[in-house]
């Protein structure tokens, strides 16, 4: 099968193509990062058309890339949610529209299945089953996981994600959008043990998140530190951004321990923007040590939003008979928990 990924969820134009046989064989991306950074976060308008704009060259540029023409693709993949309703219509009807004109099924992925599955596309990939945590702009989710769509929800954020987190402190930092890698940047520049942010509800039993706090506690740090300049000096600025992914990746790191326990698994996947994180990666890569665990992430740039994980996960489903070319309906599902999703079969 040749699949052609479309990713168009939020503030990145994603495409790629996943051969069965071969692997990856092209992916390109345009952030519109540039657009949206005098606003400081993402218009949803602006992305919708932005999108709009963007993908029919991405196509031309991706088929060209790979050597292959556009009659040779079995079957398309679109990410249909969870998203900005507008961008994700916009990558929905354009994958529709060229499935109907070559005879072939479009299937709609879950951006947070993508997510999910991207480490498979590594030379080692992860073996079911295994716990995800998945740590992206908009979620944070612990899910243990048998195989494709097969997932529980072992726990989650009860306010902020962790990526949001990241973009607000990065804010109080006077970092521009995108805050969390501006911030990660600032880190590396800091002392993490000058001011120690709190670990927020490791001291409970529960597999659930709450990171709305540490972005308090930076703000009342900034407060605190700046006596009477607009804000502190860049190295306490540093010193904050350091103390703050530090307790981020702890926490994380604690939560992701005692899943593993609680569901008797040893392998660890990380995906979505945050897991991009170093500073994460190393402290949980040391937690997994210590027990005995293995860690898996997807390369750098399928951590952020991409084209390869839809083609990904839709070569996976539409494999298993995910769609036919009958279904012409444009469906989007700007929310969409994850345990919804239905199973496939593990030997397609
Ligand atoms: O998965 P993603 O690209 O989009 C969503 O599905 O939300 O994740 C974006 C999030 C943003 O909050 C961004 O600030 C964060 O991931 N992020 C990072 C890093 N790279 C991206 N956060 C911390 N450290 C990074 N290196
Ligand atoms: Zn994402």
């Amino acid at each position: 099968m040749l699949v052609l990924g479309i990713e168009s969820s939020c503030d990145e134009t994603g495409l790629a193509l996943y051969c069965s046989e071969r692997g990856l064989l092209a992916h390109n991306i345009y952030s519109q990062v540039k657009l949206h950074k005098a606003f400081g976060g993402v218009v949803p308008e602006l992305a919708s058309r932005d999108h709009a704009r963007k993908l029919l060259p991405l196509l031309g540029e991706l088929f060209a890339s790979a050597g292959v023409d556009q009659r040779e693709l079995t079957g398309i993949a679109y990410t249909a949610g969870p998203g900005l309703m507008g961008a994700l219509l916009v990558g929905a009807s354009f994958a529709k529209s060229l499935a109907w004109t070559l005879g072939i099924p479009a299937v709609g992925v879950h951006h947070m299945e993508g997510h999910l599955l991207a480490p498979m596309l590594e030379a080692q990939p992860p073996a079911f089953p295994f716990v995800a945590l998945l740590v992206s702009g908009g979620h944070t989710q612990l899910v243990a996981v048998e195989g494709v769509g097969r997932y529980q929800t072992l726990g989650e954020s009860v306010d902020d994600a962790a990526g949001e987190a990241f973009d607000k402190t990065a804010k109080l930092l006077d970092l521009d959008y995108p805050g969390g890698p501006n911030l990660a940047a600032l880190a590396e520049r800091g002392d993490s043990r000058r001011f120690v942010f709190p670990r927020p509800m490791t001291d409970r039993p529960g597999l659930d998140f709450s990171f709305s706090g540490l972005k308090t506690f930076a703000r009342n740090l900034i407060a605190a530190e700046r006596g009477e300049q607009p804000l502190p000096s860049p190295q306490t600025m540093a010193d904050i951004a350091a103390g703050f992914e530090l307790a981020v990746a702890e926490t994380l790191a604690i939560k992701c321990r005692r899943a593993l326990a609680q569901v008797a698994m040893e392998r660890l996947v990380i995906a979505g923007g945050v897991s991009a994180n170093a500073t994460l990666r190393r402290v949980l890569g040391a937690a997994l040590e210590k027990i005995g665990g293995q860690l898996y992430c997807a390369r750098h740039e399928f951590c952020t939003d991409n084209g390869a994980m839809i083609a990904y996960a839709g070569w996976r489903r539409l494999a298993a008979g995910g769609a036919s070319a009958e279904q012409l309906a444009v469906e989007v599902r700007p929310r969409w928990p994850l345990d919804e999703l239905p199973p496939i079969n593990e030997s397609a």
